[in-house]
């Protein structure tokens, strides 16, 4: 089979490495596409793909028509917002993602960007520490339990929400539970969000959450930026000067962020929370794994259309 890893923001090389023997050794033939700059590219590139491999790369129906053999498409990585899942059912292609592999990356990501921005983004002046405040953390899932576990080694209270683990399980890890999402903002010095982007979740955090954060708060976003509601944050750190916001996904609006708020606000150039060696390495060799399992024993653990 033609597995294709087709990658706009490339795995490292040591991942692509161990894609390609896992590839061969299953007895596919593995090609890339890498830093496309242009969807046609991807168009073509996938004519003759029988397996697909991406990172954030939107698989829409426009790529699955241009993919005539295309028999498994696997995320490497946790959110899946960027495949079209309708389009992959209709044509009876599996979707999978590859769910824990890069959460650690993410996790370390959020806890560094707390500590960028109590301490003025590096910059001279006087900052603040992490003891003793309370983080919140909005989804406990694979990323929202690991940036717990390493919050806690910072002295910090960890408070989280979320209605689809049962509250016992959060917490047996010394974690308090919100009782409501505004419980949770109310309570947090720091709110990290771990929600995936879906019709639910998108503009969900906006003024009716974020007003209601303790004085000096920070909402730390290693999620998505469509779950944040961009003009209802643009108003409510106009109207609290203490508040401020720190992501991993550019807002569409950030150049207004930055020169209305300045040091209150940062943006990552381009998302780098699963942007290490190991998260690479992870979430690539389990796609490729998932992938030479599926032809080999059609074992569809991690689908997603089901
Ligand atoms: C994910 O959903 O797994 C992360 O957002 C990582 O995305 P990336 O592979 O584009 O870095």
């Amino acid at each position: 089979m033609n597995i294709l890893v087709a990658t706009e923001k490339p795995f490292s090389k040591v991942a692509v490495d161990q894609i390609r023997e896992i590839a061969e050794k299953g007895g596919h033939k593995l090609t890339t596409l890498e830093k496309y700059t242009d969807v046609k590219q991807l168009y073509d590139a996938v004519a003759d793909a029988d397996a697909l491999i991406v990172r954030s790369d939107k698989v829409t129906r426009e790529v699955i028509a241009a993919a005539p053999k295309l028999q498994i498409v696997v995320r490497a990585g946790a959110g899946f917002d960027n495949l079209d899942l309708a389009a992959c059912t209709e044509r009876g292609i599996v979707a999978m993602n590859t769910p824990g592999q890069n959460s650690n990356a993410v996790a370390e990501l959020a806890i560094g960007f707390m500590i960028y921005i109590s301490r003025n983004q590096f910059t001279a002046g006087t900052g603040s520490e992490l003891k003793g405040k309370t983080l919140g953390i909005q989804a406990y899932g694979n990323v929202g339990r690991l940036v717990a576990e390493h919050a806690k080694g910072f002295g910090m209270n960890i408070i989280a929400f979320d209605p689809f683990v049962p509250a016992e399980a959060i917490k047996a890890d010394g974690v308090e539970v919100a009782a409501t999402l505004e419980e949770l903002y109310e309570k947090s010095n720091f709110l990290s969000l771990h929600i995936p982007a879906t019709e639910q979740t998108k503009k969900s955090i906006g003024y009716h959450l974020l007003s209601r954060m303790p004085k000096g708060a920070c909402l730390v976003n290693t999620a998505r930026k469509e779950v944040i509601h961009e003009e209802e944050l643009v108003q409510v750190l106009t109207e609290r000067e203490d508040l401020k916001y720190i992501t991993d996904i550019a807002a569409s609006n950030q150049a207004e962020l930055n020169e209305k708020f300045g040091k209150r606000v940062f943006a990552t150039p381009k998302k780098m929370g699963a942007e290490t060696a190991e998260a690479n390495v992870n979430a690539g060799v389990a796609a490729a794994n998932q992938i030479c399992d599926f032809f080999a024993t059609g074992n569809r653990k991690f689908q997603l259309n089901k």
